[in-house]
């Protein structure tokens, strides 16, 4: 039994390990249905998959975390899809405060982390010739203001990339900036990853809009455990969005996890029975 279960493990553990498409389509509905597409991406169309770490614990999409949990820099490691070109080059990593769902960016967001020049050793996100323009700086959300959505992007880093003038050297501190300006007057490349966690410190006070129940909960098996997102208080998880409707992706991505579902268990009960 012991021996079946190790087995049993370390096919998960591989299964979780590869990207797939499958992967590609569950962050691209994650974003959609925090909101995080559109109000601070336009559009969010990656080709691999990031997992962030906090010591050791790489975070589910949306996972509601401590304050405590996060205060030091994670590893950050980057898996491309099966089968396609690995990453090679230079990349920006960032991390921004997208606040609570509902929130107007066009003020501009909160910087917690700016690295330009980051490079990619056995995939992990590596600081050996990078240029730290603001050292990682763990969230602080000021108490009762909800569930902040912090969103972690890497973007390729063409030759061309050139730094604005005032974030061209290390600043102190988290400063507002606008992320789509900077990412566009910069020449930055694609966004090829991103992943988010939520924090929330003390009691929450803000009305944040009203939910309607959608494919959250198909898509558990991928890890869509806390969202952070408010629901309606029907019991289920729910994911804010037009009412009525489901987001882009999400019917595909919730029968493909299903199907992904299906074989684990065909997996599972074939070891079992061996
Ligand atoms: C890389 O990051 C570590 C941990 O934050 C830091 O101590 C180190 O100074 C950084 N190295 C460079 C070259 O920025
Ligand atoms: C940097 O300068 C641009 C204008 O070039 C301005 O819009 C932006 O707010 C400035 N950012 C910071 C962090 O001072």
């Amino acid at each position: 039994m012991m021996i079946s279960l190790t087995v049993v493990s370390l096919a998960l553990l591989s299964v979780a390990n590869a990207a797939t498409t499958l992967d590609i389509s569950a962050i691209e509905a994650h974003f959609q249905q925090a909101l995080i597409v559109p109000s601070l991406l336009p559009a969010f169309t990656p080709t691999a998959v990031l997992s962030v770490a906090f010591s050791g614990s790489a975070i589910t999409p949306g996972q509601a975390l401590a304050q405590a949990d996060v205060a030091t820099k994670p590893v950050v490691t980057v898996s491309a899809v099966d089968g396609t070109t690995p990453l090679t080059g230079s990349f920006t990593i960032a991390m921004v405060d997208a606040d609570v769902v509902g929130t107007d960016e066009s003020g501009g967001v909160s910087r917690h982390w700016l690295e330009n020049a980051v490079t990619l050793e056995s995939d992990t996100v590596s600081n050996a010739s990078a240029k730290t323009i603001t050292a990682y700086a763990g969230p602080g959300p000021a108490s009762g203001s909800g569930p902040h959505r912090y969103v972690v992007l890497l973007y390729q880093q063409p030759s061309t990339f050139t730094a604005p003038a005032n974030l061209s050297t290390l600043v102190d501190g988290v400063q507002k900036f606008d992320l789509t300006a900077y990412v566009k007057d910069s020449g930055l490349g694609d966004l090829v990853a991103a992943n988010y966690f939520t924090v929330e410190v003390g009691t929450d006070s803000t009305s944040l809009p009203v939910t309607s129940s959608v494919v959250t909960s198909t898509l558990a098996s991928a890890g869509a455990s806390g969202s952070g997102v408010k629901s309606t208080g029907t019991g289920s998880t729910s994911a804010p969005g037009p009412s009525g409707s489901n987001p882009p992706n999400g019917g595909a991505a919730s029968f493909k996890l299903d199907f992904a579902s299906s074989v684990l268990v065909a997996v599972t009960m074939m070891v079992l029975l061996q």
